[in-house]
């Protein structure tokens, strides 16, 4: 899509998104960066947002699967949270991923966060001049009309070692098969929860990178957003 033309046509001036979905340790929240930095967009990582939500109520003393904590933490985010340095270490755990996805789960949780992502994808910080979100749901619910939709994938055997790579800095004795079974159920659940499951939208670009190296991976990401955005 030509966004001058856009422009010049007298439509709501409005600035590209490039939606980024696909199942954990995929590659996702890596590319999704390197194109926010390579455009110059402002990036969201949607999942910090379950996760924060879920770390709260963990640390109010109460199990992921409460809903009423889930909502009530959900509705009071707390955005600037995510940046402070021992929040943002503990956002990254396995326990934290597992409990995001289970209140990921509930609609209302969702329905809380929904406005916020949109926000930033519609008035990205700083005046960006454009926005990519990564998570599960952006080509799909959050931003249906994003300028170019992404659906990164890898088989899971894969992507249990590189996130057990991740993890075991922080936990030696943790275990490529807990991993494995893990990333297992958490693809499960995000596919099969019934509000905004975790699909590729019928309009995403798909690229699986299992057999990919970081760098052949964003140069193939790159070719699939310039066919769709001529900025
Ligand atoms: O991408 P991540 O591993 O940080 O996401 C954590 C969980 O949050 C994931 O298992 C599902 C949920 N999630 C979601 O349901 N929708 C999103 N847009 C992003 C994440």
């Amino acid at each position: 899509m030509d966004w001058e033309q856009k422009l010049s046509d007298g439509v709501t001036p409005s600035k590209p998104v490039i939606a980024v979905d696909g199942p954990a340790a995929s590659g996702k929240g890596t590319l999704a960066r390197r194109l926010a930095a390579h455009y110059g967009f402002a990036y969201l990582d949607t999942g910090a947002l379950y996760r924060a939500v879920a770390l709260s109520v963990i640390d109010a003393g109460h199990a992921p699967e409460s809903e009423p904590h889930g909502v009530a933490a959900a509705e009071t985010l707390n955005m600037a949270q995510l940046d402070e340095a021992d929040f943002a270490a503990r956002l990254r755990t396995a326990e934290t991923g597992k409990a995001a996805s289970i209140v990921a789960a509930m609609p209302d949780v969702r329905a809380a966060i929904l406005s916020a992502q949109r926000r930033f994808a519609e008035n990205p910080p700083d005046n960006k001049s454009g926005a990519v979100l990564d998570g599960r749901d952006i080509g799909t619910v959050v931003c249906p009309d994003a300028s170019a939709k992404l659906f990164i994938t890898a088989n899971a055997a894969i992507r249990a070692e590189r996130r057990w790579k991740e993890l075991r800095i922080g936990d030696a004795a943790l275990s490529l098969a807990e991993v494995l079974v893990d990333i297992e159920a958490r693809d499960a659940r995000d596919k099969s929860r019934a509000i905004a499951p975790m699909k590729q939208a019928a309009d995403a670009l798909l690229l699986d990178t299992s057999d990919l190296s970081i760098e052949e991976a964003f140069t193939a990401v790159l070719a699939l957003v310039e066919s769709k955005l001529n900025l």
